[in-house]
């Protein structure tokens, strides 16, 4: 990341080395205001009168301007944590540069439609933000997936958002539209367009579902990484991850049952029906996904003011990923329940009440 060389020069005048380096300018002055004599016979008080503010600007620049340094490390999204900053910067330390490695590699894919332009813009911001705060244990990427795009003015407009964010995925196999194979599709290209760097997971996600991504991450990183199948039981009213499949709202794959589905007959064979209902028919069949975890009921459905079913439920803290989140005011409200713009500082150039 671009960013990352900025910052850890700017931690440089935190090492230890350069410590040394400003006490030597200091007797250099010091020296030097004796050799030209300036001020051969002052008085103790004198000499303290002229030595506060060098003192001043050195005690300015070790204790206030690191602080600023680090602060601004905070900031920058993609800053590695500011001890790996500091420890790379000075060979002088013993210890070996502490380099954070992501406990595990997941990718989210959004599968959504090229023209819900607004609602990719809130999904940018919400998981643009949760991933800036820099404080998850995995390395998580999301992407916007779509089939063949089929309007001149998609054409155009989908190119400016991948030019501006790089992060849309636009499938080959499928036509949007019809309910047949966009998830198999998905999944198969994944397993090919990342098969040099694989992910540990892929999810598979609606755009109408709100993932709280520290929750996700933990939740994820205490499975198994092979032959795992993650997310909310369908039925509703059914807990066990073995009767039937995962909710198609959000659910995660390891990577051996993503190239599997890729590549095996049993999916290629059975890919007409209701899609997320196919990828528990594939592992069926396959007897593959021994490893299973029903999130519920932290992934869940918006609950209406009469719940229909069992996979409705009200915002818990526990709350992984709330669903049917379909119109601004439901994102709004699980927004401000989830606390994402509660960091808002006042200003005087916006007042909301
Ligand atoms: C898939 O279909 C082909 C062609 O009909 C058949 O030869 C093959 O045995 C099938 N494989 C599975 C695993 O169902
Ligand atoms: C949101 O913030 C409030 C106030 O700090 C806190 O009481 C509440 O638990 C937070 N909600 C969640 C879901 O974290």
């Amino acid at each position: 990341m671009p960013s990352s060389s900025p910052s850890r020069n700017l931690h440089k005048p935190m090492g230890n080395g350069k410590l040394g380096d400003h006490h030597q300018q200091l007797s250099n002055l010091h020296a030097a205001m004796k050799r030209h004599g300036g001020f051969p016979r002052l008085s103790a008080s004198s000499t303290a009168l002229v030595l506060l503010p060098l003192v001043l600007l050195v005690f300015t620049f070790f204790f206030v301007y690191p602080r600023e340094f680090e602060l601004q490390a905070m900031m920058s999204a993609c800053a590695p944590p500011a001890t790996a900053g500091v420890a790379s910067s000075s060979s002088r330390l013993a210890e070996p540069a502490v380099v954070r490695k992501p406990d595990f590699r997941l990718l989210i894919g959004v599968l959504t439609r090229a023209d819900l332009y607004e609602r990719r813009h809130l999904l940018r911001m919400v998981y643009g933000l949760q991933l800036a705060s820099g404080d998850l244990a995995a390395h998580v990427d999301v992407r916007f997936v779509f089939c063949r795009l089929y309007k001149d003015d998609q054409r155009v407009l989908v190119p400016l958002e991948i030019l501006a964010h790089g992060d849309v995925i636009v499938l080959d196999g499928c036509e949007e539209n019809l309910n047949g194979g966009k998830t198999y599709t998905f999944l198969s290209a994944v397993a090919e367009l990342y098969a040099d760097d694989p992910y540990d997971y892929v999810m598979k996600a609606d755009d109408d579902i709100l993932f709280r991504l520290p929750q996700l991450v933990e939740s994820l990183g205490a499975m198994p990484r092979e032959d795992m199948y993650y997310g909310a039981t369908i039925p509703c009213s059914s807990m066990d991850p073995f009767r039937e499949y995962m909710a198609g709202m959000g659910y995660a794959l390891s990577w051996d049952l993503v190239e599997w589905i890729a590549t095996s007959d049993v999916a290629r064979n059975h890919s007409v029906g209701t899609e997320d209902m196919l990828t528990g028919k594939w592992l069926r069949i396959g007897g593959k996904g021994k490893n299973r975890f029903n999130a519920k009921p932290a992934i869940h459905d918006y609950r209406n003011p009469v719940p229909v079913d069992q996979c409705e439920h009200e915002f818990m803290p526990s709350t992984i990923g709330v669903h049917r989140l379909k119109s601004n005011p439901r994102w709004a409200e699980a927004l401000k329940y989830f606390n994402f713009t509660a960091g808002l500082k006042s200003s005087k150039f916006y007042k909301f009440d």
